[in-house]
């Protein structure tokens, strides 16, 4: 007789091994399956989807010590500390990582056995409807669920004619396991893992080019901050291109050459050690026979739902990178949360006007809300509160004066609408930001609130007297 479950939660990422914990703790006879390719020493599925394996947790890992890095390398010396010229051992920084990463993927079955999920071994993929519910094929049994929450995650996205080998041309995969400072490293993108990545190779000694295909940086981010970015990581000696056509990519056993048109339309040539692809990722549907059931894809392949992840199938829920919207960790886990509240028959929600991006490059980006080109495009008028982080105490005590604070407000009704921040611990300070814009506050609310000192979320403070014209200390 097939296993039964109340909800079967397919992907073990943040989506979906957050869907199957909270369900669990709703009551449900809850399991999740998982067969992702990363190698588990016991041959287990290992749980915690891109975020854990390749992407937020080891690309932070990296980042971090390359930040020590660099700073021990430039930023020491400024404070009176001698240590000599740093030297990395690439295998201790990669092994560090890993180590993380396998605790934390561990933890998540620990969390499994605690909520009592089942864990289930295997790829799902639907086979028919069954009575109240579903039958999905895992591995090589069938199990019937009455209510699915599909959460298989996205992929990295390749390039026609651009071979990923995970060694010279890598994805993101790749690209967190390289196993020596590469002399030259091409990477294609100027996105967030594109900006991240190169960041970490570029302070490791690496001379970093960066090929993008639009004409401006950033363009999701607010202008400000996106022109602000560019000069800072230009200065740090990261090479940006913009405007680039990508031709033909060639690979060699020793590196890579890449032909490329520049903004101007000259033909170029790049010849590199290690190629970092970072286009974009695509939705993972592939496998899960969606035809068979009749699972709604739209023309990207992602799995369409309305504003509660509820798909066009009754009982069959959709979170995180398989469905529309920014793909981020911590808006997978909201929208898992969601449904699962939703199915015990709660008010499940998640405010998608608030959810923050972070790049974890120096010095960091972070923003809730909307940018000043969307404010201007959507004929809102608004107010603005900018202070550097230079007339800050403690960014200066901590030699990381560089960036700004930005922080828009409705004209009449003084509502924050969205709060921009390039610089120290932006990654921390934004979910003041959050907080703030959640209880619909206004920028005079933030203004007339008591901010330690020295702290730099005294910066945010300014930034919201600065909305009414009245900064302190700037
Ligand atoms: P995934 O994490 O992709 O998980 C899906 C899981 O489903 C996978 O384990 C997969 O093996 C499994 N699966 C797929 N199909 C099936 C099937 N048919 N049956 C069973 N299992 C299946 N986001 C942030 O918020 N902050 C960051 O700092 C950040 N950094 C990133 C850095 C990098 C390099 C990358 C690549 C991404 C980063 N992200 C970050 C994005 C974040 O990783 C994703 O948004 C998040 O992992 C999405 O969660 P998910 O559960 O929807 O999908
Ligand atoms: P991205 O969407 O952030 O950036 C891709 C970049 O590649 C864009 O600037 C795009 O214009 C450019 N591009 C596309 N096609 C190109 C081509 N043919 N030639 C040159 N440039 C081209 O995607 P990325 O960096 O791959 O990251 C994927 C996603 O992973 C992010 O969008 C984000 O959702 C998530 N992520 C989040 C992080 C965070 O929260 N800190 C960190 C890393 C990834």
């Amino acid at each position: 007789m097939s296993k039964e479950f109340d909800v079967l939660v397919i992907g073990g990422g943040p989506g979906g091994y957050v869907a199957a914990i909270r369900a669990a703790q709703l009551g449900f006879k809850t399991a999740c399956c998982e067969s992702n390719p990363y190698a588990d020493p016991k041959g287990e599925p290992r749980l915690g989807g891109t975020c854990l394996n390749v992407g937020c947790i080891p690309s932070k890992a990296l980042l971090h010590t390359s930040h020590l890095f660099e700073e021990a390398g430039h930023g020491f010396e400024a404070q009176g500390i001698s240590v000599g010229k740093p030297r990395i051992d690439v295998a201790t920084m990669v092994a560090r990582k890993s180590g993380i990463v396998d605790q934390l993927t561990g933890g998540i079955k620990g969390l499994f056995k605690k909520n009592k999920v089942t864990l289930l071994n295997g790829h799902g993929s639907f086979v028919a409807h069954a009575g109240e519910g579903w039958q999905v094929k895992v591995g090589d049994e069938v199990v019937t669920a009455r209510q699915v929450i599909v959460a298989t995650g996205s992929k990295a996205r390749h390039l026609p004619g651009i071979a990923v080998d995970n060694n010279i041309v890598c994805d993101n995969v790749g690209a967190l396991d390289i196993n020596a400072v590469p002399k030259k490293l091409a990477v294609i993108g100027a996105g967030v893992i594109g900006l991240e990545m190169g960041s970490v190779w570029r302070r490791l000694g690496s001379e970093v080019t960066v090929l993008e295909a639009l004409p401006d940086f950033l363009s999701l981010a607010d202008v400000d901050v996106a022109r602000e970015a560019l000069k800072v990581f230009k200065k740090q000696g990261l090479n940006i291109n913009l405007g680039c056509t990508i031709g033909d990519v060639t690979v060699s056993k020793k590196g890579v050459s890449i032909n490329y048109t520049d903004k101007d339309g000259a033909a170029q040539k790049l010849d590199a050690d290690r190629l970092i692809v970072s286009v974009g990722r695509v939705p993972n549907t592939d496998g899960l026979n969606a035809e068979a059931v009749g699972l709604k894809l739209n023309e990207r392949g992602m799995i369409e739902i309305d504003e509660h992840c509820r798909t066009n199938l009754p009982g069959v829920w959709a979170v995180g990178d398989v469905v529309r919207g920014p793909m981020l960790a911590h808006k997978a886990m909201e929208e898992a949360v969601m449904v699962a509240e939703i199915m015990a028959g709660q008010s499940g929600h998640c405010n998608f006007d608030t959810i923050p991006w972070v790049i974890y490059t120096s010095p960091e980006i972070a923003w809730v809300g909307r940018t000043e080109q969307q404010l201007k495009r959507d004929g809102i008028a608004y107010r603005v509160g900018k202070i550097p982080f230079l007339a800050n105490g403690r960014a200066l005590g901590m030699g990381d004066p560089t960036g700004f604070v930005k922080m828009l407000a409705d004209a009449s009704t003084d509502r924050i609408l969205g709060v921009h921040i390039i610089g120290a611990n932006a990654s921390e300070l934004i979910s003041e930001a959050v907080v703030a814009m959640e209880f619909g506050a206004a920028s005079e609310d933030l203004a007339r609130i008591c901010h330690a000192h020295p702290t730099l979320s005294e910066v945010v403070h300014e930034a919201a007297l600065a909305v009414d014209k009245r900064s302190l200390h700037f």
